[in-house]
């Protein structure tokens, strides 16, 4: 039916209307009376989709135009940027990926879709599947963090959520995997820059999560604004066609990222907008958005024969296709009895559990949780900010709406000293001190609400220095002056260096920018209510000067040895390490991170033990299972997530020192213990390697069962020849 359909369609239509439906035009500048070339352009079927559009009547009159005088009345599709919920503002992306919860994962994305599709929203670009490896990357705040295998599960689980069991339903909204590819190795951390990549990395680590997205059905893709190894990605026909179609099989359509077609002039790879959209036409690059490389030059390249109407016709039905499977032809208007429920006390409720499951507890000397009767002082930029708490990419959510951890604590009636100490998180003014050090003194215990504000991450955010902005660690500083517990509450949109003032501290709970409800969640976490649940799903620097950094890292011809310690002020120091030891290593800060990936707390304690393996070999497709004890040894019931990473000893090109395979969150009461439980087949053991041949290789394979990346009970199996 839908070939059917498609293919009659397209045989109707005129050159000029099949170009219009490359067109993805962006209107983030159009606020005032709907433009008249615009409802001509739609009426001449010159557009095929349109991007933040936030006026309801210009939807509306727009598909109207669209589907009834246009001359195949072909509906529009109305995308956005819904990234981490519409109005209800979920944690920030590396938030919900600190949840390794797919769950969480779902639902966030089905009641973003919910909300958005009120809006006549209908597709948007969502999910973010790079992997990233450098906090100063503005865009890890969007990423799943810096192993393939999480990032796999959350991007399946992401398009499942968006999209729902069936695309055509009026509340599922096309979900966009994003950006093919490679986007986050940017060199230095710094946004849209070069990628130099081998293939075999390329197809280990980037792509899996790409992979796992387009076999849940991602009904589209987005190519990215970066090269890679000298190609742009949006002019690269190894990656969308034989990559993405030949091999991943991908059906839905792609679409380049802002201007990014026209930008391969800036990159010194297409002379002028007719090259570039010769090149990214020729690649496979479906729609194009906001640039008019295609609109202006496609005819006149088919022309001259330098691209093929063909092959148009493919990017069209590529691009119908999904159009049919969101039911648009049927249902172009958005429902009108279809209000988004926005703010419901269901969704908050998802939110704040979105916000409990992604908060990291980082250091508890103790401290938490507090006893109801605490007084506490709340100090920091992120207090009481409601827009700031919100994160990257909320242009929904209204901050009316947030509730701080301010908000939080004064209605639970907690007795609470509130000075903020800064206008903003970047305030390196001392002005405000005063009256927070006041505060303090009012107060048994200090939270500091540290971080970024929204804007320091996020599209172009990066930045060369990743330790709170500001003025915040002097304010610590002289806090910690007055001898009284200090809870850190970060709330950013990347990993921040506190190796300044994390011995001036009692606790570090990492909120990232836990969203609508992130208030209420702290209370809960602060006060014991809930525990935080979260795990690092990226290595914690000490320092911006060890990054790049991540745990599957490669071991060296000189694997770093143990670091040494000093203690000073009875703070345990780096010691300079000797370079006789000549390994890999830096002097200052050695080759650890602050915190590793998979690490958190909770409130409980927990205890591994009788590691066993169902066997010491095992043939090619068999499986294996690998099993331990976990015993929940603390005072409180809590959630432990149970991790599985394995280790390919020798391998033809050669392989991370851990990777993670598998893992399980486990609730137990106090006392209780659980065997977890791991089945392994050789598949989890494939790999690609240099001759581009994914597949499992003989030999020795380390396991390791553990609480993160740098610790665990460890075993060993063989792989036989
Ligand atoms: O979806 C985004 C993308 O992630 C970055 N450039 C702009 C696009 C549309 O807003």
């Amino acid at each position: 039916d839908e070939d059917r359909f498609v293919n009659d369609l397209l045989a109707k239509m005129t050159l000029e209307e099949k170009i219009g439906q490359t067109n993805l035009r962006g209107t983030s500048s159009m606020t005032k009376a709907l433009p008249e070339d615009l409802k001509r352009a739609v009426r001449n079927g010159e557009i095929g989709a349109f991007l933040n559009i936030s006026n309801l009547d210009y939807v509306d009159e727009l598909q109207r135009i669209a589907v009834e005088e246009s001359p195949n009345k072909i509906p529009l599709i109305f995308s956005r940027d819904v990234i981490h919920g519409f109005k209800t503002v979920f944690p920030i992306p590396l938030g919900i990926a600190a949840s390794w919860d797919t769950e969480v994962a779902k639902k966030s994305s089905e009641i973003a879709a919910f909300e958005a599709s009120a809006m006549g929203i209908r597709w948007t670009f969502a999910p973010m599947l790079d992997i990233a490896r450098d906090s100063r990357w503005g865009r890890i705040a969007e990423s799943p963090g810096e192993d393939p295998y999480l990032a796999s599960l959350l991007g399946k689980a992401y398009v499942e959520g968006f999209q729902g069991d069936d695309l055509s339903s009026p509340t599922s909204i096309a979900a966009c995997a994003k950006h093919y590819i490679a986007y986050g190795a940017a060199i230095g951390g710094r946004d849209y820059n070069t990628v130099n990549l081998s293939e075999p990395l390329l197809r280990n680590v980037y792509l899996p999560p790409f992979e796992a997205a387009i076999d849940a059905g991602a009904a589209t893709v987005m190519s990215s604004f970066n090269e890679i190894n000298g190609i742009p990605a949006s002019g690269n026909a190894f990656l969308l066609k034989e990559v993405l179609r030949d091999e991943l099989k991908f059906d839905g359509f792609v679409v380049s990222d802002w201007d990014s077609t026209e930008e391969m002039i800036a990159h010194g790879f297409a002379r002028d907008k007719k090259h570039a959209a010769e090149l990214s036409a020729n690649a496979g690059m479906d729609m194009e958005m906001n640039s008019t490389c295609y609109a202006d030059n496609l005819k006149q390249l088919i022309k001259e024969g330098k691209f093929s109407e063909a092959e148009l016709n493919t990017f069209v039905k590529n691009i119908l296709r999904i159009k049919y499977r969101l039911g648009l032809f049927e249902k172009p208007y958005r429902d009108k009895s279809h209000t988004g429920n926005y703010y419901a006390e269901a969704h908050m409720e998802e939110a704040k559990k979105a916000a409990i499951k992604s908060s990291v507890l980082l250091k508890n000397d103790g401290v938490l949780p507090l006893d109801k009767n605490t007084k506490v002082a709340l100090i920091g930029p992120l207090a009481h900010a409601p827009h700031e708490q919100l994160g990257t990419w909320t242009f929904d959510g209204e901050k009316e709406h947030t509730i701080t951890p301010v908000n939080a604590f004064k209605s639970a009636k907690v007795n609470v000293n509130f000075a903020a100490g800064f206008t903003h998180s970047r305030d390196r003014s001392d002005k405000g001190f005063k009256e927070a050090i006041q505060a303090a003194k009012a107060s048994d215990v200090i939270l500091f609400f540290g971080g970024e504000e929204a804007i320091l991450s996020g599209e172009a955010h990066s930045r060369a220095y990743i330790n709170l902005p500001g003025a915040q660690e002097a304010l610590i500083h002289e806090l910690a002056k007055l001898n009284k517990p200090i809870v850190l509450v970060i709330m950013a949109g990347r990993p921040i260096s506190v190796s300044n003032i994390m011995y001036k501290t009692d606790a570090i709970l990492m909120a990232w920018h836990p969203g609508t409800m992130g208030g209420e969640a702290l209370y809960d976490m602060i006060y014991g209510v809930a525990e935080p649940q979260g795990r690092l799903p990226v290595s914690w620097p000490k320092t911006a000067g060890q990054l790049p950094y991540f745990y599957n890292h490669k071991n060296t011809g000189r694997p770093a040895t143990a670091e040494e310690f000093i203690e000073m002020d009875s703070i345990p120091i780096h010691a300079w390490q000797s370079s006789l030891g000549n390994d890999s290593h830096y002097l200052d800060v050695g080759f650890t991170p602050q915190y590793p990936f998979g690490y958190g707390l909770g409130y409980s304690k927990f205890r591994y033990e009788d590691l066993s393996i169902s066997k010491d070999t095992i043939d090619f497709n068999e499986k294996i299972t690998i099993k331990a004890r976990i015993t929940n040894v603390g005072k409180r019931a809590s959630t432990e997530l149970v991790q599985l990473y394995i280790q390919d000893v020798v391998g033809s090109i050669t392989r991370p020192v851990r990777e993670l395979k598998r893992f399980e969150h486990v609730y137990l009461k106090p006392g209780e213990s659980k065997e977890v439980r791991f089945s392994i087949s050789s598949k989890d053991l494939e790999f690609v390697n240099h001759k581009m041949v994914k597949a499992a290789e003989a030999g020795r394979f380390n396991v390791w069962i553990g609480e993160n990346a740098a610790s665990g009970l460890k075993t060993a199996f063989y792989l036989k020849e």
